[in-house]
């Protein structure tokens, strides 16, 4: 539903109607508990005077007429780069002019500092004035960050202010080529009687900005709260109206972050960006296919290696398994980088068809460099992890382990392998063990020894010399 459309339905009505702020769900009376997405105290009240004034500010009678494909003509726009490689190479190539990009993400990810090293770059170049409008942070705080990050303070204007009304006059009367909103949930539209962050005012400032960056191209960026389920907080017409929406992810703990597009109007949504959070700022890495793999670390007792793809780019991933006795009664399963019932699974696996009592243990899993993975590629590496810990034998780190294991223990081939092999062989490896029909595949066409098993229970004598 667009947002004329929301307008239309709210100015017909004539009484006070609820609105759940998470999925925006309707109803006559307040509930407690949203039965639409189960949410608890989510519900806030619309009243009918300020939808009749947002009609009236949203529906402006178009002087446009229908025109045939053929007859319009296309405009060739110039998209810029912001200077930060992996930043670019997310949105496609870089920005186009009016272009609206939203970047979600939890608190304390880096969003802003995120958003600080791009501007260091852009603000180096003369054409490129900056309005940074800042509704969480005070301008000493924003400044301070800045020049510490580097960025050129000629053309940079920090703004405090969080109504949308003295935000607009000062776009007018400064022009910027970009404009930041740090963040939009604290931004207040004087049409819209509700609190700031709540699904009217988001709905009504994301309108008025778009309608004024697209008139003045300028290109914005736009900071976004993220709820407990990982999703932007409120309406989802912000999302539909962004021409890009972007999460930056990452382990709070841990340094890496991943920027990650998830609708691009610009591009494809397949790239994504690896960060380093460090103390000057966020920092590209430069190698990220062995940025999650310790090298420090030879062969060792419970290290496996896998490989997976992000975005375009193939990812070295490093398991680690603790099996060990259990002594305390209740049994542990502690996992990091992979869910929990998955590796529960693998393990009822190498008990049913390996014929090994090792769910009599305690058993630890991490994958290094805080990194987390749903991609079933990995299921063989854990495998091979836990029994190297349970038997304390040491697998070559030259070997990468890749395949789904399939609950009666066979192994599935895997999607995209001609690139993860490439890559392989560019980085050295020398040896993977993967399912039968990829290493039928293969055969003779790489310079990596490819041994190919049907059944996960196969490992036992690939690599640990057991009798099968
Ligand atoms: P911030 O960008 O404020 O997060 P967000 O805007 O997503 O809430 O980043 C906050 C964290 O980043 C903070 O906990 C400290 C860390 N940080 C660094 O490690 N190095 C730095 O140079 C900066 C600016 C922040
Ligand atoms: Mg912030």
């Amino acid at each position: 539903m667009t947002f004329v459309d929301y307008a239309n339905k709210y100015s017909c009505m004539s009484k006070i109607n609820y609105i759940c702020q998470s999925c925006e769900y309707e109803t006559a009376k307040w509930l407690g508990k949203c039965p639409s997405c189960n949410s608890w105290n989510s519900f806030e009240s619309f009243e009918v005077e300020k939808k009749t004034k947002m009609k009236k500010s949203c529906l402006k009678i178009s002087s446009q007429k229908p025109e045939l494909l053929d007859s319009i003509e296309l405009q060739s726009i110039r998209r810029f780069k912001t200077g930060v490689n992996e930043f670019d190479r997310v949105l496609g190539g870089g920005i186009y002019p009016g272009g609206l990009i939203l970047i979600g993400g939890e608190p304390g990810i880096g969003k802003t500092t995120l958003l600080t090293n791009i501007l260091s770059q852009l603000s180096s170049r003369e054409e490129f004035r900056t309005l940074y409008v800042s509704g969480e942070e005070s301008k000493q705080q924003v400044a301070s960050r800045a020049r510490r990050l580097g960025v050129n303070g000629r053309n940079f204007f920090i703004y405090n202010e969080t109504s949308w009304q003295s935000i607009e006059e000062e776009i007018d009367a400064l022009n910027p080529k970009i404009l930041v909103i740090d963040s939009i949930h604290t931004i207040m539209s004087q049409e819209v009687q509700s609190a700031a962050g709540s699904i009217a005012q988001i709905r009504e400032v994301t309108y008025e900005l778009m309608n004024k960056i697209k008139s003045k191209k300028i290109s914005c960026f736009v900071i976004g709260h993220i709820t407990k389920d990982g999703n932007i907080a409120g309406p989802k017409v912000l999302e539909h109206m962004v021409d890009t929406s972007i999460y930056f992810e990452g382990d709070q703990l841990g340094h890496y972050r991943m920027l990650r597009a998830i609708k691009n109007r610009f591009g494809s949504t397949d790239e994504v960006g690896i960060f380093e959070m460090t103390e000057n700022g966020l920092k590209e890495v430069q190698n990220p296919s062995v940025y999650f793999l310790d090298e420090s670390i030879q062969e060792s007792f419970g290290r496996a290696l896998s490989c997976i793809i992000e975005g375009s780019r193939v990812i070295i991933v490093e398991m680690q398994a603790l099996v060990v006795e259990n002594k305390l009664g209740s049994l542990r399963r502690v996992t990091q980088g992979i869910d929990v019932n998955r590796l529960a699974m693998l393990v009822a696996i190498i008990e049913k068809y390996f014929d090994i009592a090792i769910s009599y243990n305690d058993i630890y899993f991490n994958l290094v460099g805080g990194i987390k993975v749903t991609n079933r590629d990995i299921d063989l590496g854990l495998i091979a992890a836990l029994l190297s810990s349970f038997y304390k034998r040491k697998i070559s780190s030259k070997t990468i382990f890749i395949g789904e294991v399939g609950l009666t223990g066979e192994v599935r081939s895997i999607s995209q392998c001609d690139k993860k092999i490439r890559e392989l062989e560019f980085l050295k490896y020398d040896k993977i063990i993967t399912s039968e029909r990829l290493a039928e595949k293969f055969s003779g066409k790489t310079s990596l020894k490819v041994v190919g098993i049907k059944n996960a229970s196969e490992l036992l004598y690939t690599c640990f010399e057991q009798a099968c």
